[in-house]
């Protein structure tokens, strides 16, 4: 937890969405309190996105969920950079764990969008993940220095990259990753920013854990060292993005308690 990194949240509502729960969302994200400590962001499908930014409160930024590895042509279905920023919006997710496993994107497609997208001027959330097999089969240091090596190569302005880590393994597995294990995996993804690109960025770039986080787990891993926020997924789709998004800020009960009694101390 450092003071010099902005806490990030980034709902990624992945496929979920229609313009109707995407009302839905508007409608209890802008009704909330929202922590101005956090940098909010909705990651919204590719046509939704001018839908999406018209409706969400300025704070809320909203993000592509990919995009291709150059401006224009002939690439049916795909999007780039700068339709996005066409559109008002100012991130993309590249690299996302479901692009990774499903869609078979390699490290060097992924290198190759993000170094596109840094000549645009977007804002880039850069993924990484760790996979069951990765786990037990004991090459998840290898595997995660491995990508984090290839976006490194293609990244030149750290200061408009946000980095997240998913471990797949407790993403929607009925497993949940303990607090000691996201902190072991973001301190070595730090460890190696530190030894391979600079101090300056070690200390600078946010660090996102990724894998059911939710209202529960939330208040826990916020309080992590290596730790500057989360990407969400099917809770960004209720109201407990809301309370992931205050994941800092402290708890009202507990504040209630404190100033129940005239000394100040916690009732
Ligand atoms: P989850 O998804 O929070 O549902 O595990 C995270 C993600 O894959 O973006």
């Amino acid at each position: 937890m450092s003071s010099q990194r902005k806490f990030f949240v980034i709902g990624n509502w992945k496929m979920n969405v229609d313009k109707a729960r995407i009302d839905n969302i508007v409608k209890f994200m802008s009704a909330a309190s929202l922590d101005p400590n956090t940098e909010a962001v909705v990651g919204c499908p590719s046509c939704y996105l001018s839908y999406a930014r018209q409706r969400l409160p300025d704070e809320i930024a909203v993000a592509a969920q990919n995009s291709y590895k150059v401006a224009h042509g002939n690439f049916s279905g795909e999007i780039s950079p700068a339709m996005i920023l066409d559109s008002g919006c100012e991130w993309v997710i590249l690299g996302h764990p479901e692009r990774r496993t499903i869609f078979k994107e390699s490290d060097q497609l992924i290198a190759e969008k993000v170094a596109h997208a840094q000549q645009t001027g977007i804002k880039i959330i850069a993924c990484l993940c760790e996979t069951s097999e990765d786990r037990e089969e004991g090459r998840t240091d290898d595997v995660l220095f491995g990508q984090m090596k290839s976006l490194a190569a293609s990244i030149s302005d750290w200061s408009r990259v946000v980095i997240a880590f998913e471990a797949l393994w407790a993403s929607n597995t009925g497993v949940l990753a303990t607090a000691a294990q996201v902190q072991e995996a973001l301190a070595k993804l730090r460890h190696w920013l530190r030894a391979n690109v600079s101090d300056k960025v070690a200390n600078s770039t946010r660090i996102l854990y990724a894998g059911s986080v939710s209202s529960s787990n939330c208040r826990e891993l916020a309080q992590l060292e290596d730790l500057d926020g989360f990407l969400v997924g099917s809770a960004a789709l209720r109201p407990d993005i809301v309370d992931i998004i205050n994941a800092r800020r402290p708890d009202v009960s507990s504040l209630i308690a404190h100033f129940d009694r005239p000394d100040g101390r916690r009732a």
